[in-house]
């Protein structure tokens, strides 16, 4: 998928507060090695960089786009253009933080215990992933694909949610953990501008659609979801336009 920092940074307030709500719950560690993975735009990497000045940071991120970005936000990171489905780093790491990335990774029943043992013993896995796929903004993405003359280009991307319940991500953890702490929070994201949630998922989600169609039927495929989003989130008397949005946090310990 071809990712845009622009876009995705329109909103960058609003995508910034999960990382630092998961920031701000890592107890007061000491780690000499630490890896951002889906790192993005460097935003976040940077807040890693700044809290543990000390440490080795690593970028590990898939976009060439993002990661020009992400070194010039954070450039005293160490940067890797690599896919995270076969990321096998050489040593283990005292911490490993992901912020809005691993939902975009499969079989999470294989991931997040292999995370773990990427960790040293007491390390921490530090996770945040949205769990907002069964709200309009996303549902009405499928319902665009499947009714439209792109459906046979698209209908295989309409897949079921790829982020578990909380309860999943606890009982994958926990036998290998010494403490899971796994929260969700609901954001009520107030958001300005013209039709702003297709603008918001136009920086993510909508992007995987778009990228397999070419010139009018993606405009007009853009439109047709604009046109449904809309009608879902209407604007307030003030003009704004309110956008709940879902998201499931985890902090875990690796067993010593
Ligand atoms: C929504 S952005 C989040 C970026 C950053 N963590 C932040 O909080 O701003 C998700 C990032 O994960 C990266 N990503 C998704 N799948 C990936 C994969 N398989 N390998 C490497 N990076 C991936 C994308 O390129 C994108 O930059």
């Amino acid at each position: 998928m071809a990712w845009n920092p622009q876009q995705y940074l329109k909103f960058s307030g609003h995508r910034l507060r999960p990382a630092v709500d998961l920031l701000m719950r890592i107890a007061d560690i000491e780690p000499r090695r630490v890896a951002d993975l889906g790192a993005g735009a460097g935003n976040v990497t940077k807040l890693l960089r700044e809290r543990w000045s000390d440490a080795e940071v690593v970028g590990v991120e898939g976009s060439p786009e993002m990661v020009a970005a992400g070194r010039k936000a954070a450039p005293d990171v160490e940067w890797q253009q690599q896919d995270l489905a076969s990321w096998n780093p050489a040593g283990q790491y005292d911490l490993i933080y992901s912020n809005a990335a691993l939902h975009w990774l499969p079989d999470h029943t294989r991931l997040f215990p292999s995370l773990l043992g990427k960790l040293s013993p007491g390390g921490t896995l530090a996770v945040q992933m949205p769990r907002n796929f069964l709200a309009p903004s996303h549902v009405l993405i499928g319902e665009t694909a499947l009714n439209g003359p792109w459906r046979s280009k698209v209908e295989h991307l309409v897949t079921p949610p790829p982020v578990e319940a909380p309860s999943f991500y606890h009982d994958l953890l926990a036998p290998l953990s010494d403490h899971v702490d796994i929260w969700e929070t609901e954001y009520l994201q107030v958001l300005e501008g013209d039709n702003p949630v297709k603008e918001w998922t136009k920086g993510t989600w909508l992007t995987r659609y778009l990228d397999v169609l070419q010139g009018s039927e993606k405009a007009a495929f853009e439109a047709a979801y604009g046109e449904r989003v809309a009608k879902a989130y209407p604007k307030n008397a003030a003009g704004q336009t309110l956008f709940p949005f879902r998201r499931l946090f985890m902090v875990a310990q690796r067993k010593p």
